[in-house]
């Protein structure tokens, strides 16, 4: 049971239903999504929040605004531009006789359980006049709470109709207030934390960079009522696009004081033009919604993905140790082989050979030549890429390597051979950026080529069990040699779909192997994406003190042993700032952990503290990859201390992590209490993770109560700068 709270949190109030309207319910276990529609009239909200018992006095509940002021279009579930409609619509389409409108009515629903936990319903509207169809599916998942949106257009109209504007979702919410959370950001520093009360108009979170489209700001946001949004009690909604490309989340709080939220696919330059029969499909929005505040959206999140997102959800993560930072382009098999040694010493699983490994005409010797040509660079590796995954093998390790298919440099092969592969403008300059461009997966050939790359890449070894998947630029000055003239408008939306269709092709045919979602760190952290992957690279700012407040943001959606965290060197190659060993350690240790140096750096007590670090972390990444996350104190507080715990799942286990940022003073210590542990049972308490293997923690060794240490919590001896604290409890 997640609570007892019955606050309202109505969205909209219906007015009385006629004697053929329809009630549709999306539930899950503690969610209710109530809609209503009479044949031929508005699809209408009723409802989204905490589940209802009983929905049957939706049927002559009052309307809440005058119908004058705030007619039936008002409360549509998905409304088009069309109508007595003012606000920014679901949809807007221009028919095939160029009338602009369009005016959805409810026909009919069906639903269907896909199986014990997931429930589909599909409601079909359609224009009062025109044959313009919109099917919206939903997909309710019982125990996650998750219910998840998209749209399905199509007509059967004399001609073509354009698509300018086609949502996956709008959600209306009525409140006295709306704090909406999202998350800022850009290359080494995504994912910053923004609350805001919205205020009367529109708020808008979007993406127009094609790729990379959640490097600047991210499609997942959370929306709670009344008051900021807190941990563990409030009416907290999330949203999180499963789209990997251009984006447009829109928040408008209308006149009346409603809230409506919609969010699909940018329509910015983007208008589509469909013939009779075609469809087009929208991403999925996932949702889910808490009356426990916003700890339990994580859960019901993390559950989720883990059950039907990521690949391998329930089989924890290697620890890596990826080439980038420790040796960059500057390599030979030499030097490879020596980190692989030192990596198998370090009980590292995984070891990933990054950028810089192919081009022979062009070698891939920097970031200014190589990409495209996918054969291996004779000249640093004259074994191949085999030699290198065997002798990994042979130490005990997994192999990995690192591609970036979508891209090309202008001194390359392929760019040669194929220049009208690249994205383009018409005679517009291209405009390079990291010295490459992108190619065009609107085309289908060049679909075929980045699948053909992923796959020769990994026939060059049967060893090979890890890709590295990067995307380092975005997408400007945007056309296609494919497209006809007037399809230009599909660019955005063929790019996503073929890059989709190449994941799909490589999924069939590699299920197993892992892959990284990278694109330059952060570009691309969305569900839509990570369906295909199982893990993806947190930021290319390794800097722990940094990685604190991206990684808590991107774990409030995304699971943590799906999020590569990797211990670099000191002072940091891209901030310069020093921390201690332990510290880097402590905050990798919170997701995937990793390593994104020169092993041979690591020397006596560092090397040492290294090794066990790497041992402890495979004992805890159960906990940690698999179990709960509750957030105790945010690293976007002011007071220089932030901790988590994470929970198994059943609640025999926990791991605390707990850090002072900042210089506190020598006598101050860290109060904390702690969440989600089983107040009934025991729990023998660890430090760990110390530089001696010892600890001088007077909690140290002691039994404590899950309700002591719920209610009570602990004093934690840390107040100096970049000091931390590990501590695993286990059921007594
Ligand atoms: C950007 C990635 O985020 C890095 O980890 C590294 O793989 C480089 N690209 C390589 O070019």
């Amino acid at each position: 049971m997640k609570g007892n709270k019955t606050l309202m949190t109505v969205a909209m109030v219906s007015m009385a239903l006629a004697a053929n309207a329809a009630q549709i319910k999306v539930e899950t276990g503690d969610v209710s999504l109530i809609m209503d529609g009479e044949p031929g009239g508005a699809l209408n909200l009723c409802y989204f929040g905490e589940k209802l018992a009983n929905t049957s006095e939706f049927a002559y509940a009052w309307h809440i605004t005058q119908p004058d002021t705030q007619d039936e279009y008002g409360r549509q579930l998905y409304p088009a531009y069309g109508g007595r409609f003012f606000l920014n619509p679901a949809l807007k389409l221009t028919h095939a006789d160029g009338v602009m409108t369009t005016e959805l009515v409810y026909r009919s629903h069906e639903q269907k359980a896909i199986d014990a936990n997931r429930t589909e319903t599909v409601v079909h509207l359609q224009d009062k006049i025109y044959d313009a169809r919109v099917d919206l599916r939903f997909v309710a998942y019982n125990d996650e709470d998750v219910i998840t949106q998209s749209v399905i257009f199509s007509h059967g109209e004399k001609g073509e109709v354009t698509v300018e504007n086609i949502a996956s979702s709008y959600i209306t919410l009525k409140a006295h207030d709306y704090y909406l959370t999202h998350f800022h950001g850009t290359w080494a520093r995504e994912m910053q934390l923004t609350e805001e009360k919205l205020t009367p108009g529109v708020k808008v979170v979007e993406s127009k960079k094609g790729v990379r489209t959640a490097q600047s700001d991210n499609s997942a946001f959370l929306l709670s009522l009344d008051a900021p949004a807190s941990e563990y009690s409030g009416d907290v909604y999330a949203g999180a696009l499963a789209w990997t490309g251009n984006y447009k989340m829109q928040f408008e709080v209308d006149e009346a004081g409603l809230l409506h939220i919609v969010g699909g696919i940018n329509p910015f330059a983007s208008a589509i033009s469909l013939s009779a029969g075609e469809e087009l499909v929208t991403p999925e929005m996932v949702l889910t919604y808490s009356n426990n505040g916003r700890s339990e959206v994580t859960h019901n999140l993390h559950d989720w993905a883990r059950r039907y997102n990521l690949a391998h959800g329930d089989e924890v993560r290697p620890v890596v140790l990826n080439s980038w930072e420790g040796a960059y382009f500057d390599f030979d098999e030499k030097v490879i082989t020596d980190m692989i040694d030192d990596a198998a010493a370090f009980g590292v699983e995984m070891f990933v050979l990054d950028d810089g490994w192919f081009g022979n005409k062009f070698p891939r010797n920097g970031d200014n030549a190589g990409l495209g040509d996918w054969q291996v660079n004779k000249k640093k590796l004259p074994q191949g890429i085999g030699y290198l995954a065997d002798y990994a093998v042979s130490k005990g390790m997994k192999f990995g390597i690192w591609i970036e298919p979508e891209m090309v440099n202008p001194d390359s092969e392929l760019a040669r051979r194929h220049p009208e592969w690249i994205v383009q403008s018409g005679k517009r300059d291209l405009l390079p950026m990291r010295n490459q461009h992108l190619l065009d997966l609107s085309n289908p050939e060049v679909q075929d080529f980045v699948f053909e790359t992923f796959d020769n890449v990994l026939k060059m070894s049967p060893n090979i069990s890890y890709v590295k998947w990067d995307a380092n630029r975005h997408a400007d000055n945007v056309g296609s040699t494919y497209l006809a003239a007037d399809e230009q408008g599909r660019f955005w939306y063929d790019y996503i779909c073929g890059l989709y269709n190449v994941y799909e092709r490589i999924r069939a045919k590699y299920p197993d192997v892992l892959i990284q979602l990278c694109s330059s760190g952060g570009g691309r952290v969305d569900f839509g994406a990570l369906k295909y992957h199982d893990e993806f690279w947190a930021s290319d700012n390794t800097n722990a003190l940094d990685r604190l407040k991206i990684q808590y943001s991107e774990n409030i959606f995304f699971p943590a042993m799906a999020t590569a965290a990797h211990v670099s060197t000191s002072p940091n190659h891209q901030t310069g700032m020093m921390l201690p060993l332990k510290f880097r350690f402590d905050v990798a240790m919170m997701g995937r952990l990793g390593m994104e140096l020169q092993p041979k750096q690591l020397e006596g007590d560092e090397r040492t503290f290294a090794l066990n670090a790497i041992e402890l972390y495979k004992e805890l990444r159960p906990v940690i990859q698999l179990g709960d996350l509750y957030r105790i104190d945010s690293p976007y507080d002011e007071d220089g201390y932030c901790s988590d715990v994470y929970v198994s799942k059943d609640r025999r286990e926990a791991v605390v992590f707990a850090f002072s940022t900042t210089y506190h003073n020598r006598t101050q210590s860290y109060d904390i209490k702690l969440h989600g542990l089983d107040p009934a049972k025991n729990y023998l308490l660890k430090e760990v993770n110390t530089p001696d293997g010892g600890s001088w923690y007077p909690g140290n060794g002691k039994v404590y109560s899950g309700e002591f240490l719920m209610k009570a919590g602990l004093s934690l001896p840390i107040g100096g700068a970049f000091t931390s604290m590990v501590l695993h409890l286990t059921e007594q």
